[in-house]
């Protein structure tokens, strides 16, 4: 179990108050408080290690080892080789910086498959690069009814003309964590590439580039408790494929060779930082040794984060039930949670989205309204224009924080 008094103080930002009232921090899926650890981390960088890389003088080679350090936290929380990742600005720039160069060889007939459910920073880049060529755009759908993605029409979508197939792994709108291996499997048969946003699962689930097989996986640093910042996996297999994106004088291997430019040297710092939190979180629920290496530590510590957000989950869908007026967009079903992250889009009958976000605003209650760029999902349920409510919840949550905004929720349905 986590220790949440420790949990919690790892997190300035949940000390925060205002005028006497606690902030109720339920925003996670659009951005999570940061680790105290990686402020400090990042804080030292600047004053440390502000250098370029590649000097012979103190902080240069303090800037490398920042690098060198953030190359290994990454491949850890992929659990793929150094040589494997790339960082940048966000993971929708990571995706609009590879289309160009995964889609270079892409000819008319060809077909690319996105789905119905995906933030749109997994779909547009690949829409864009698909009229460019003049390629087939195909969509998975998902069922309105488990809100899973329907992965029986695969044989149907996916074809030896298949160029690439982009699926998310956890739903930033339904919550849904779908079925990725399948989806990457039968993109391989085909020799497609496959590419995973894993945006929304890496604060929850640990992350297995290998078991999913797939050729590229991004996830953004903020999202899991560091700085706005993202990584990227790009597979060996892939690599080949691509030009890279090099200035001459740049060295020819990675990450340098996709990641052109100066790096943010304090960002890979924080992004350190942010893995060694998901890390610590399993020394602290006491299922690993703090000597343990560092892959294992974080798949204990996601573990830990997992069994303590069930709980949330199961208390949130138990107050939501008694709520009325409620329709949630995603599974409510309490033997299904192994299927869903702790993302919650929700309505109340004759209340507006913006409404109920903006009366618990005034009660230091943090939650999003609208659609949150799930252009697909929203588009499917009608949603885009009245938009819904969505709360997130991490293991910085406490049970006590889900029974005063179902407190809340009530509330406001009454
Ligand atoms: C599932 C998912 N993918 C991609 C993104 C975009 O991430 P970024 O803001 O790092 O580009 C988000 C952001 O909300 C998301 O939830």
């Amino acid at each position: 179990m986590l220790p949440m008094d420790q949990v919690r103080a790892a997190f300035p930002a949940l000390a925060l108050t205002d005028d006497g009232v606690a902030r109720l921090y339920l925003d996670a899926p659009a951005g999570t408080q940061v680790a105290g650890r990686v402020v400090d981390a990042m804080g030292h960088a600047m004053i440390a290690a502000c250098a370029n890389n590649g000097g012979l003088f103190r902080t240069s080679v303090a800037a490398d080892s920042i690098a060198d350090a953030a190359v290994a936290a990454a491949a850890a929380m992929f659990n793929c080789a150094d040589d494997e990742v790339i960082f940048g600005l966000n993971t929708t720039s990571l995706f609009f910086q590879m289309a160009p160069l995964i889609a270079a060889n892409w000819q008319a007939g060809d077909n690319i498959l996105l789905t119905r459910m995906d933030h749109d920073a997994n779909v547009s880049p690949w829409l864009q690069a698909a009229q460019a060529r003049g390629v087939e755009v195909r969509f998975l759908e998902w069922d309105r009814e488990t809100f899973a993605l329907k992965l029986e029409t695969l044989p149907d979508l996916i074809n030896a003309r298949t160029r690439a197939v982009a699926v998310g792994h956890a739903s930033n709108f339904l919550g849904t964590v779908n079925d990725v291996a399948a989806v990457c499997a039968a993109a391989r048969a085909v020799g497609a590439v496959s590419i995973v946003d894993a945006v929304q699962s890496a604060p929850h689930l640990a992350l297995d580039v290998g078991a999913v097989g797939c050729d590229v996986m991004a996830a953004s640093a903020y999202k899991f408790f560091g700085p706005h910042f993202a990584i990227m996996y790009i597979s060996r297999r892939l690599q080949a494929m691509i030009q890279p994106l090099k200035v001459r004088p740049s060295a020819d291997v990675m990450p340098t060779r996709l990641m052109p430019g100066t790096p943010n040297i304090e960002a890979m710092a924080g992004t350190t930082a942010a893995i060694e939190h998901l890390a610590w979180l399993g020394e602290a629920a006491g299922t690993v040794h703090a000597g343990a290496p560092l892959r294992q530590r974080l798949v204990a510590g996601l573990a830990a984060a997992q069994a303590h957000e069930t709980e949330l989950m199961r208390r949130f869908l138990t107050g939501i039930a008694a709520v009325p007026g409620v329709t949630l967009h995603g599974i409510a079903n309490a033997n299904r949670l192994h299927e869903r992250v702790a993302t919650f889009t929700f309505e109340i009958a004759g209340r507006s989205a913006d409404a109920i976000a903006a009366d618990l605003a005034g009660r230091n209650i943090f939650v999003w309204n609208g659609y949150y760029y799930a252009w697909e999902p929203a588009g499917v349920l009608g949603l885009r224009d009245r938009g819904a409510v969505r709360v997130g919840f991490t293991h910085y949550n406490t049970l006590d924080e889900v029974d005063v905004l179902i407190g809340a929720l009530a509330d406001i349905a009454a």
